[in-house]
């Protein structure tokens, strides 16, 4: 029996900490989401397509992530927005890739108002801390 709830504490506690790795890997993608998206807008301002290309490849992955997150949750809403996010991030890569810059922008601007906005006001919730918090 002792061990028996040996056992169990060690497996609960384990849920706990798996639980908020989850949460601050999560945070740590929409930081670098935020991130990455300002440098992105700024190296297409600048003309530097190599620099916007290689912005939107992480875009592009980060939000492959952030799709298997919501995925694993069943969460159809925000899976589509993830996935609408990656699959925009990286039509933004290719034309910025080749030289396509105000294509690039406008896409980049679709994207990131129709997903980053649609999730948010879906799954976003503020803590009483100001923090944000997963709905
Ligand atoms: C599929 C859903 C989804 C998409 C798409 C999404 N976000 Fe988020 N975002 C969230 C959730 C949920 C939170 C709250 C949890 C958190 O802050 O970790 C959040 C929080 C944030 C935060 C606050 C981070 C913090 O806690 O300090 C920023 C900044 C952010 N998102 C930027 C973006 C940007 C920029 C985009 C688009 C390029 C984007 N997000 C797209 C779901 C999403």
């Amino acid at each position: 029996m002792k061990h028996f709830l040996l056992i169990a504490t060690c497996f609960a506690v384990l849920a706990v900490t798996v639980v908020a790795q989850d949460d601050a890997e999560y945070q740590s993608w929409m930081k670098a989401a935020a991130a990455t998206s300002g440098s992105l807008r700024k190296n297409l301002e600048a003309k530097n397509s190599d620099g916007a290309a290689a912005d939107a490849k992480k875009l592009e992955e980060i939000f492959g992530h952030v799709h298997d997150y919501w995925s694993a949750k069943h969460a159809d809403d925000a899976m589509k927005f993830a996935m609408a996010a990656s699959t925009g991030f990286g039509q933004v890569a290719e034309q910025a890739a080749s030289g396509k810059l105000d294509d690039a922008s406008a896409t980049l601007k679709t994207t990131t108002s129709t997903n980053c906005g649609g999730c948010h006001a879906a799954h976003r919730e503020k803590a009483a801390d100001g923090s944000w918090k997963i709905k």
